[in-house]
């Protein structure tokens, strides 16, 4: 029990969200070569841009092996375990990304300090909030032009509602970015030249806030002045966010932020459940199943369900149970996924994540635990579908096939199936958040369960997640229908965002949610 609280208080598990381009790829390498997990930088640069060429590569199985390559990144850092999970489908937004943050402790928020914060930073960071996940900010490219600090703090504010405490303040005379002050200390960290390519750790020399220009340094002042400090229980509430800032590229800052996920961000802890009882770290062995994949890596045509170690210590070879089934699992080829080989593992703590291979009873949200000891975590939460398609059987002779390949995704939420009262089993309507997730059904479809679709658009933009007396009332108005999910869960599906605005507007009563408990 001590070794595994002491093996808990050790682990940091986290994410890294941002929009495409914010430099999400970049900061994860120079946080594995700080590690000394990769050698050299472009290890993970060159590996995107093998993505980028293989085009005789089917575009399906590419962008699968995305998400497979960097499911988890490990690595230790001042004697540390860092568990960086990767949010999945970065450009091609899916549930799969939602789904992983609920495997996380806390994230890392790259904004693009040109750019300010991006549409996709707000869905992921929107995710965080109704999670409570305390997010760290990191403003990145600040090598470049970008507007004064104080209204990239703005921005943040402006836009996500959290405020920002910055723990360093760039050096950015004349528009040069030389280095950051350390609020903490005012200790001041000039950049030196990095060699080229990035390969080693940026130098940095050190002396006090005392030696910067002037007007940085009333900065700074000003805001001890006013106590802009981060406080650790509003950024574990998830109310505020420590911000650094640096740039990614030329590893500027970085190792600040590195120690500050060590320092501030929380160690896997009592996880919540069902009931509302917390199940602590150090009682038996539990998991969350946050994401199953199917058929992946051509090299291993198999489903492997990764699971995130809530309490106690897995050891390989233990028999598990499927909270929801109550099957059992015997947990004898687990494998820590990095990149795309597979390492067996033999034991795995709170705050790691796992592989099961051919674990095909298993769906995402699935709770794992020992035989003796049950518990059940909360069904994971995702956010309303906003791309809708009709679901035809391109082959009227594979109805059967058809079916059961749809029954199959929507159980996997590789895709939701929408179903109408009054059509039953014809023409389902799938729902995602993404695009992508067609792409994947419809590919699975065709290759796995020999039932090719055809996709028709549909007259709905806008999902909400009701309740029976919603479903009764919305039945009645126009432009919005109700559809039910596989559990019965009703969805209103309205004509667009204005009706459905008009209606919430107007019903104030009526429960429309944007987040979806499946
Ligand atoms: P992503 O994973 O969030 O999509 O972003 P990624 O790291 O791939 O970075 C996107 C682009 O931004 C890359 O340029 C990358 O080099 C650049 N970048 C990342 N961090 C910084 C930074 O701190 N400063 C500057 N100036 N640029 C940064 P690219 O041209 O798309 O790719 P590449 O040709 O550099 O590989």
């Amino acid at each position: 029990m001590a070794a595994v609280l002491a093996e808990a208080a050790r682990r940091r598990t986290f994410a890294i969200i941002s929009h495409p381009d914010a430099g999400k790829t970049t900061l994860t390498e120079k946080f594995l070569l700080y590690a000394g997990a990769i050698q050299q930088a472009g290890a993970v640069q060159s590996r995107k841009a093998e993505r980028a060429t293989t085009s005789d590569w089917l575009e399906l199985e590419q962008q699968r092996g995305i998400s497979v390559t960097s499911a988890v990144a490990r690595f230790e850092h001042d004697g540390y375990v860092l568990n960086l999970l990767d949010t999945p489908g970065h450009r091609d937004f899916s549930e799969d990304t939602y789904r992983v943050l609920s495997g996380v402790d806390a994230a890392v928020m790259v904004i693009d300090a040109a750019r300010g914060v991006e549409p996709q930073t707000e869905k992921l960071y929107a995710v965080c909030r109704a999670r409570g996940t305390p997010v760290i900010t990191f403003v990145n490219k600040m090598d470049r032009p970008s507007p004064e600090p104080l209204e990239i703090l703005d921005d943040l504010e402006a836009t996500l509602g959290l405020v920002g405490q910055p723990v360093t303040w760039p050096i950015k005379p004349q528009g040069k970015f030389e280095g950051v002050v350390d609020r903490r200390d005012g200790r001041a960290y000039r950049f030196l030249a990095n060699t080229p390519g990035g390969a080693r750790v940026a130098q940095e020399d050190e002396g006090t806030v005392a030696g910067v220009p002037t007007e940085v340094r009333e900065e700074v002042e000003l805001l001890d002045a006013i106590g802009a400090d981060v406080d650790v229980e509003e950024f574990l509430a998830g109310t505020s966010t420590p911000v650094f800032f640096g740039s990614a590229l030329s590893n500027f800052g970085v190792r600040l932020l590195l120690d500050a996920v060590v320092a501030l961000a929380p160690s896997p802890s009592a996880r919540e459940d069902l009931v509302g009882a917390h199940r602590p770290v150090e009682a038996p062995f539990s998991g969350l199943v946050f994401k199953v994949q199917a058929n992946l890596d051509p090299r291993h045509r198999d489903r492997l369900a990764f699971v995130r170690v809530c309490s106690g210590r897995f050891e390989r070879g233990t028999s598990l149970t499927c909270a929801r089934t109550g099957k059992r699992i015997t947990a004898k080829y687990a494998h820590a996924v990095f990149g795309r080989d597979r390492e067996t593992v033999d034991e795995a703590f709170p705050g790691d994540v796992i592989g099961l291979v051919n674990a095909t009873d298993l769906r995402a949200g699935d709770t794992l635990h020992t035989d003796d000891a049950p518990v059940t975590f909360p069904p994971i939460p995702t956010f309303t579908p906003e791309h809708f398609a009709t679901a035809h059987p391109a082959d009227r002779s594979r109805v059967k096939q058809f079916r059961r390949g749809v029954a199959q995704l929507d159980e996997e939420g590789v895709v939701q199936v929408l179903r109408h009262d009054d059509l039953g089993d014809q023409a389902p309507i799938w729902a995602a958040v993404g695009q992508l997730q067609f792409d994947v059904a419809s590919w699975r479809m065709a290759n796995e369960f020999g039932a090719p679709v055809r996709l028709e658009g549909t007259r709905f933009e806008v999902a909400r997640a009701t309740d029976e007396d919603g479903a009764t009332a919305l039945e009645t108005m126009r432009d919005v229908e109700v559809y039910r999910r596989e559990s019965g869960a009703p969805m209103a599906l309205f004509r667009s965002r204005y009706v459905a605005e008009r209606i919430a507007r107007d019903h104030p009563e009526l429960t429309l949610d944007t987040l979806v408990l499946s």
